[in-house]
């Protein structure tokens, strides 16, 4: 790595590292918290729809309930406190790899009772592993109790799943947002530019950062302009009225030959009754929220409509420099808004609200060059395939990132409603194959404000209208 190359701020302690009693503290209380809401989506029906498929995409909730608890048995009770396995025999029916998800519901799984006492247990026997444990740098998986940290990430992200599950489930609706809908602020300009030069990508002391996105490099990014929030269903509609989905010119060909094999016209979820669009959420149905980010789109759909735009996805790295990189100092911040944690006045996270919120919202939350909406609300779709970082190395297993690094995924960046903020940051990376949409799906568009390829003799000179060293 580059001498003295470091995220953190100048001259500090790398940030959050504080000392162990901090650390296991915001374990005990990330676990607690993911617990809670595994709770809440797996009481809110009966066990019958626990044990139900609702959709060949995704597992039976039970089997999230058990996973979790399997997954944290292993990586904390086996792994770090060398404990034996509690129930060895169901290792197996709970390996993601094994098994995939359309094949779960005919496994012998554990019983809705039986798998949340399984789990209970494991948490009980884990509080008390982490209640002695030392969590200093003696052990690369315990300092700042990052295998904890880890695995209340992991807890968390299959609660997003589980909520996708709820959001394809048929019925009446079962879950109340806890929190009033948040008020929309002024939205300012369109788009802002992105001044071009190097940004450190990455991290290299975020205590529980994943593998995936370290370590800290630097990365050289054109001046491009991004717009200010997600694209609005408004918007989106305008592109479905302009003919989008008909027209081959504005897709890849792969994917409109997929969407139209599935006969998708409209985001997922979206129904035309009485000359209005419709839209089902979580088993209630409302008209298609105007100035709402658009979601449950694939891949495929967010580049068509960029390129109807005149525009295109932005790339990750792009991504990361508009929420990170802050221009008065040159330093990348953990989050848009700076280096503070998340709050609610700052972003829509954590399943408060149950739905995005309409774009201009949490103007608290913007980064130094306005760009908002960033972190939370929609998972934003990038340019960019699921490539490890230069010098990436697979910690604490292969399975969590590597070997998922390709061009058959694509990156998504920033989080959505339905993500805790433990499992969210400037940093975060998250991946799914370009034709998915049940997932909490949106995106952003960009442009690059110098030609990308400037054809001989146009006129436009080496490195762009502004010439060389312009930044
Ligand atoms: C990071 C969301 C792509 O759901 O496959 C859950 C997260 N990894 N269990 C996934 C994950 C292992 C992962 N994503
Ligand atoms: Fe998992």
């Amino acid at each position: 790595m580059t001498d003295g190359m470091t995220d953190g701020p100048a001259g500090a302690t790398p940030r959050g590292a504080g000392t162990p009693e901090a650390a296991r503290e915001r374990a005990v209380r990330a676990l607690a918290t993911a617990r809670e809401r595994t709770a809440l989506l797996t009481s809110c029906v009966e066990d019958h729809e626990l044990t139900a498929q609702h959709s060949p995409l995704m597992s039976p909730l039970v089997w999230d309930l058990a996973h979790v608890g399997n997954q944290e048995e292993q990586w904390l009770l086996r792994a770090v406190g060398g404990r034996e396995a509690l129930r060895p025999e169901i290792d197996g029916l709970y390996d993601a790899f094994e098994h995939p998800r359309a094949e779960r519901p005919s496994l012998p799984l554990l019983s809705p009772d039986e798998a949340r006492r399984y789990a209970a247990e494991v948490r009980g026997r884990v509080l008390d592993l982490l209640e002695a444990a030392s969590l200093d740098e003696s052990s690369p998986l315990t300092d700042a109790a990052f295998a904890y940290g880890m695995v209340a990430q992991h807890e968390q992200q299959h609660d997003e799943t589980m909520l996708i599950t709820h959001q394809l489930r048929r019925g009446p609706a079962v879950l109340t947002a806890p929190d009033p809908d948040p008020a929309p602020a002024h939205r300012g300009p369109v788009e802002v530019l992105v001044p071009g030069g190097p940004f450190v990508m990455g991290t290299s002391d975020e205590p529980w950062a994943l593998d995936n996105e370290r370590p800290a490099h630097v990365v050289e990014v054109a001046p491009f302009f991004l717009d200010t929030a997600p694209v609005t269903n408004a918007a989106f509609l305008a592109f479905m009225e302009d003919g989008g989905y008909d027209r081959p010119r504005w897709w890849r060909p792969e994917g409109f030959a997929l969407l139209r094999s599935q006969g998708v016209r409209a985001p997922s979820f979206w129904r035309r009754e009485g000359g209005q669009w419709l839209r089902r959420r979580f088993g209630r149905t409302e008209p298609v929220p105007p100035d709402e980010p658009v979601m449950h789109v694939s891949w495929y759909e967010a580049d068509a409509y960029a390129r109807w735009a005149g525009r295109r996805l932005p790339t990750e790295a792009e991504w990361e420099k508009a929420a990170r990189y802050d221009p008065a100092t040159g330093r990348s911040r953990r989050y848009p808004w700076g280096d503070e944690d998340p709050s609610g006045e700052r972003a829509n996270l954590g399943q408060r609200h149950l739905r995005p919120a309409p774009a201009g919202s949490f103007p608290a939350g913007r980064s130094p060059l306005g760009v908002g909406q960033l972190i939370g609300d929609v998972w934003e779709w990038t340019a960019s395939d699921f490539l490890p970082y230069p010098g990436f190395s697979a910690f604490p297993y292969r399975e969590y990132s590597e070997v998922f690094f390709g061009p058959e995924y694509k990156v998504l960046r920033g989080g959505s409603f339905a993500v805790d903020p433990v499992a969210c940051r400037g940093t975060f990376r998250n991946w799914d194959y370009p034709v998915r949409r049940q997932i909490f799906s949106g995106f952003r568009t960009a442009r690059s404000a110098v030609a990308e390829r400037p054809a001989p003799g146009d006129g436009v000179p080496p490195g762009g209208p502004f010439g060389e060293g312009a930044h």
